[in-house]
């Protein structure tokens, strides 16, 4: 046989396999599998020094600190701040909000998430996520409830990390030609929180409305068989993030081999002297702690259905936690520079940037 008949009788056999090495395996499995690209010194170094906490705190954070229950004015603003701060990024990313209109305590409300994807036809995507309304309190003693830890802290920290790693996430448009079919969204849910006492019917609207969307939208555009939430590699959900020396647990087994990178970035940061105010014996991520109840959030519409989650909550709560406290005195910057740090090396890193 000569050579172009072997070619062709190799070709022909190719064709007619059941499926090469590559396709063998459904794309939605392909997170149980994914690995990530780990980031050597040299390089977390530079991403230590490219972030920059004092910039987050003015034009990030500041804005976001307002009354802002659903439906207010102050929410309004928060939702412009936070797509005009997305919108001037260069990266590509496509800004979207999931309105609902949905019975409360106080009769029908509006809600509005926001969705920022880059990529949006990519297969997967790492989802970040936190919520950007604040609980409604009345006024007391012409105090106002601005939520900083919860969760404006969250929601700075997902612009932080836009900004910082902009150049990066610019060059996952050539998804075509990239390692794999896997892109970044961010989600910063509407009505999180309950009007009056915390129940199924009262609390969660965004997020429950938009796992229900997720889970009716055909992924990729015109698929069959497959949503949006087959699309999620791993929904990140922070909250309640700002105060001094939050440890966070591990809540899910599932995903512990993600929650063990965040330990171990934060013990390479630690050797390498990047993290400020930082002791090893108080280190945030601790996978060791028991495994404590799973706490009511966002992630919880997606856990039921089936979504693979990291829950950056701390356990203990903040002390502040739903009192008039919980502002911009009682935030403890070093903290919040640290966790920017380790955050953004874990979605370099997953990405593969
Ligand atoms: C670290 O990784 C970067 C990017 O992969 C590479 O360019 C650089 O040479 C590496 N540095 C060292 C010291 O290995
Ligand atoms: C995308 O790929 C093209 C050709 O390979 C290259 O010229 C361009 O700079 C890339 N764009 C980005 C944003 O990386
Ligand atoms: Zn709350």
């Amino acid at each position: 046989m000569d050579t172009v008949h072997l070619l062709l009788l190799v070709a022909a056999l190719l064709l007619a396999s059941p499926g090469t090495a590559v396709d063998a395996r459904a794309w939605t499995e392909e997170k149980n599998y994914h690995q990530p690209a780990i980031l050597n010194s040299s390089v977390l170094r530079q991403v230590a020094e490219g972030t920059d906490i004092n910039g987050m705190w003015q034009n990030d954070l500041r804005p976001l600190l307002i009354e802002r229950y659903p439906g207010s004015r102050g929410s309004y603003a928060a939702r412009q701040h936070i797509m005009n701060r997305i919108q001037r990024l260069q990266a590509d990313w496509v800004l979207e909000i999931d309105t609902l209109v949905s019975q409360t305590p106080y009769g029908y409300r509006s809600f509005s998430n926001i969705i920022s994807t880059l990529n949006p036809t990519a297969k997967r995507h790492l989802v970040l996520a936190c919520h950007y309304d604040s609980k409604y309190f009345a006024h007391w003693n012409n105090r106002v409830f601005v939520g900083a830890t919860d969760s404006a802290v969250p929601c700075a920290m997902l612009l932080e990390l836009a900004r910082a790693l902009d150049k990066q996430l610019l060059s996952l448009k050539n998804v075509s030609d990239a390692k794999s079919d896997l892109s970044l969204q961010l989600i910063f849910f509407d009505g999180e929180e309950a009007f009056l006492h915390w129940s199924p019917w009262d609390s969660l609207y965004g997020s429950r409305h938009l796992a229900s969307k997720m889970a009716s939208t055909p992924h990729p555009p015109g698929a069959t068989g497959t949503n949006q939430l087959h699309g999620v590699d791993l929904l990140m959900l922070l909250d309640l993030i700002g105060t001094a020396n939050p440890t966070f647990p591990n809540y899910f087994q599932h995903t512990a081999r993600w929650f063990n990178r965040l330990e171990a970035i934060e013990h390479e940061l630690h050797e390498l002297n990047l993290l400020r105010d930082h002791s090893w014996e108080r280190r945030y991520f601790q996978s060791h702690l028991d495994c404590p109840a799973e706490v009511q959030d966002d992630h919880t519409p997606f856990l039921r259905k089936g979504v693979p989650i990291l829950h950056l909550i701390p356990s203990p709560f903040p002390e502040v936690w739903h009192t008039m406290d919980d502002n911009e005195e009682n935030l403890d910057p070093p903290t919040i520079d640290n966790l920017n740090k380790i955050l953004q090396i874990f979605v370099l890193e997953y990405l593969h940037l």
